[in-house]
C-alpha cells in the first residue's frame, strides 16, 4: 500500500506578496496563490511597510481560501501549516504568523515556522525531482545575497553574504536613478536588451578577507557618479547602456564568486534562487560557467523565484519530516539568521 501523502498549507507574507499554497510531499504544488502588492507600492518607489501589513490583513483570508479551493482540499485534510516567520518586515510577517497560529489552534494542525531564505532555496526542489543535497546555492533577492552550502535538508552553512546592499536592492536603486521605477530588476533586464553591456566600465568589488562575500554599494555609487558626470558635462545618458553595463557588473561578480566556491568545495550541483534568479543574463551566465566545469545547474521558474508560498510549503515539508514543530509562541523574527532555530 502506498504511504499517505503529506499535505502542507503554506503562508508567506514577509514583504509585499500575500501568498498561500498547498504542497504535497514537498515536491508537488497543488496550488500557488499570490496577491502581489507591487502596484500599490510603485508610486512610492519601494515597499512601504505600513501599507504592506494592512494589505496582508485585508487579503490573507481570501488568498488562503483560494489556495485550498484550487487544490480541491480543505483544512481537515491538511497535515501541517508552514509559515514564514523571518526574516522580513515585522508587521508583514506578523500577519502570516498570527493567521497560521489561529488556524493551527482552531483545527489542531501542527505548525512549522519556516526561514524565508530556506524557502527560496527549496523552490529548486519543485521542478527538479532529482535535486537532493548536498549542493551549493546562491540566493539573490531584494533583501538577501547569500552563497550557501546546502549540506542536507534543513542544514545550511553560509559561505558568503553581502556586506551592504542585496543584489535585488542594487537593481531597484539603480532602476530608480535611471528613471525606470519599482521593481527595478525586471525593468533593467528588459531595457538592457537594447543596450551594450560593455559600454561603461563599472567596478566589480572584491572583498579581501572573504572571497565569497559581496558588496554592491560601490557599484551603485559608480552608476550615480556616472549619471552626475554626464549631467555636468551635458552628455546625453543612454539608459539602455547604463542598465546593461550595470547588469553585467552585478552578474559578473555573482558568477565569479559562485564559481570560486564551486571549485573550492568541489560541488557537483549548483542552484540559484530568489527574485534576481529569474534574470536571464544571470541564468545564462551561470549555466555556461557550470557547463564549463561539468557542474549540474538548477534554477526555478520565475514564479518560484520571486516570493511565493509554494517554496515555503516545500521547506515546511522537509522540516516537518525532520520532526520540527512550533508552538503557539512562534513569533515573527525580522532579522532571523539562516540555520538558527
Ligand atoms: O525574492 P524576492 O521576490 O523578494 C525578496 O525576498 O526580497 O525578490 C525581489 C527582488 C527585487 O529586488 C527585484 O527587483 C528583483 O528581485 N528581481 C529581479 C528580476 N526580477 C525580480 N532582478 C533582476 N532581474 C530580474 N528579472
Ligand atoms: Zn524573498
Amino acid at each position: 500500500m502506498s504511504e499517505k501523502k503529506i499535505k502542507i498549507l503554506a503562508i508567506e507574507s514577509s514583504c509585499d506578496e500575500t501568498a498561500a499554497a498547498v504542497v504535497e510531499d514537498g515536491r508537488t504544488v497543488c496550488s500557488n496563490i499570490i496577491y502581489s502588492q507591487i502596484a500599490l507600492h510603485m508610486e512610492y518607489g519601494g515597499v512601504v511597510p505600513e501599507i504592506a501589513s494592512r494589505k496582508h490583513i485585508e487579503k490573507i483570508n481570501r488568498v488562503i481560501r483560494t489556495a485550498l479551493n484550487e487544490a480541491e482540499t480543505n483544512l481537515d485534510e491538511i497535515d501541517a501549516i508552514g509559515v514564514t516567520y523571518g526574516p522580513g518586515l515585522v508587521g508583514a510577517l506578523l500577519v502570516g504568523v498570527a493567521e497560521a497560529k489561529a488556524i493551527s489552534y482552531a483545527k489542531k494542525i501542527p505548525l512549522v515556522g519556516v526561514h524565508h531564505i530556506e524557502g527560496h532555496i527549496c523552490a529548486n526542489y519543485i521542478e527538479n525531482p532529482t535535486l537532493k543535497p548536498p549542493f551549493l546555492c546562491l540566493v539573490v533577492s531584494g533583501g538577501h545575497t547569500h552563497l550557501v552550502r546546502v549540506k542536507d535538508y534543513g542544514t545550511y552553512e553560509i559561505l558568503g553574504r553581502t556586506r551592504d546592499d542585496a543584489a535585488g536592492e542594487a537593481f531597484d536603486k539603480v532602476a530608480r536613478a535611471i528613471g525606470l521605477g519599482y521593481p527595478g530588476g525586471p525593468k533593467i533586464e528588459k531595457i538592457s536588451q537594447e543596450g551594450n553591456p560593455n559600454a561603461i566600465s563599472f567596478p566589480r568589488a572584491k572583498i579581501a578577507d572573504n572571497p565569497y562575500d559581496f558588496s554592491f554599494s560601490g557599484l551603485k555609487s559608480a552608476v550615480l557618479n556616472y549619471l552626475n558626470g554626464c549631467r555636468m558635462k551635458e552628455i546625453p545618458v543612454v539608459t539602455a547602456d547604463v542598465a546593461a553595463s550595470f547588469q553585467k557588473a552585478v552578474t559578473d561578480v555573482l558568477i565569479s564568486n559562485a564559481m570560486k566556491a564551486i571549485e573550492e568545495y568541489k560541488a557537483e550541483k549548483f542552484a540559484i534562487a530568489g527574485g534576481v534568479a529569474s534574470n536571464r543574463i544571470l541564468r545564462e551566465g551561470m549555466q555556461k560557467a557550470c557547463r564549463e566545469r561539468g557542474v549540474e545547474f538548477f534554477y526555478p521558474s520565475p514564479v518560484f523565484c520571486t516570493d511565493n508560498a509554494a517554496m515555503i510549503g516545500v521547506a515546511a515539508y522537509f522540516d516537518f519530516k525532520n520532526g520540527k514543530r512550533d508552538g503557539l509562541d512562534l513569533n515573527a523574527v525580522p532579522n532571523l539568521r539562516l540555520g538558527e532555530r
